[in-house]
């Protein structure tokens, strides 16, 4: 019998991802193809990087993706034994936020200064009818996969040219009973950043929403596990990385499934 991700995921796997063929950072300088890597400093300086959800799944992946390759890698989360030692494996630094807590995301945004490149990877999901949503769940979900981005795009400061990624989803795929909560809260992220991409835009700050498909994380743990076809966060991260890095950065990067 097919997992409730298998059916959320049945139509994300028609499409063999196109892939760059070489990601040249523009300000970033960042690139991530073997060639170039040789014979280059794969190590630029004055890219400042923060990754918001860095304990989560695809957050560690992206963590690890970009140590040594970014001049300053600022890891953020909740968890906070996940994050020390994290930070600790990487040479990286925690900033442990919680993003429902404005004074704690402008403490935060205060502290990495301006960025270069800023991932929001934090997110949540809950299973529930709309008949049984709680309040609760519903305003978990409305921090996690909107409020934290749009608290942290009010407080956070960029360098010209910055670049701001935002995990997202493709609609389709989670436009299913029980998600009412999960969807809304995306779409209004994905919202949020076609709205923040003009308003930011005089700063040169670019934009960047990643659809996803199902990648295997603790983030399906409410919804009995991922679906066998969902992506490793490792190879999710690798291609995240491949696409936002690219010159010129896409304004919407599709994942699929392998
Ligand atoms: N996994 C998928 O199949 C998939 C597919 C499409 C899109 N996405 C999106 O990709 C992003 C990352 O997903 P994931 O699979 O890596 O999820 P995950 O493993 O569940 O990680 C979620 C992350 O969000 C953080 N977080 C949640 N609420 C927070 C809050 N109030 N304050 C601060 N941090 C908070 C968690 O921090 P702590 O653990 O430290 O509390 C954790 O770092 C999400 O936006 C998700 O919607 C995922």
């Amino acid at each position: 019998m097919p997992s409730r991700g298998d059916e959320l995921a049945e139509s994300g796997q028609k499409a063999v991802p196109k892939r760059p063929s070489c990601w040249m950072g523009g300000a970033a300088r960042i690139c991530f193809c073997p060639t170039v890597q040789a014979a280059q400093n794969p190590y630029p300086r004055g890219v400042n990087t923060l990754i918001l959800g860095a304990t989560g799944g695809i957050g560690q992946s992206l963590a690890h993706r970009l140590a040594g390759l970014v001049s300053r890698l600022w890891l953020s989360g909740r968890n906070g034994q996940i994050l020390a030692g994290l930070a600790r494996d990487l040479g990286a630094q925690a900033v442990p936020a919680e993003l429902g807590h404005e004074l704690e995301v402008q403490a935060l945004a205060a502290e990495v200064g301006p960025l270069d490149l800023l991932i929001y990877a934090a997110g949540a999901v809950s299973k529930s009818s709309l008949r049984e949503l709680s309040g609760a769940d519903l305003e978990r979900l409305t921090t996690a996969n909107l409020g934290g981005l749009s608290l942290a795009l009010k407080y956070a400061t960029f360098n010209p040219n910055a670049r701001v990624v935002v995990l997202g989803v493709y609609p389709d795929l989670i436009t299913v009973p029980g998600l009412s909560a999960y969807v809304a809260t995306k779409l209004g992220a994905e919202g949020l950043t076609n709205v923040a991409r003009k308003e930011f835009r005089r700063e040169g700050v670019r934009f960047c929403l990643v659809r996803l498909p199902a990648v295997a994380t603790m983030l399906w743990a409410p919804l009995a596990g991922a679906p066998k076809t969902a992506l490793h966060p490792d190879d999710a991260a690798t291609r995240i990385l491949e696409g936002v890095l690219a010159e010129p950065m896409p304004d919407v990067l599709e994942v699929r499934s392998a």
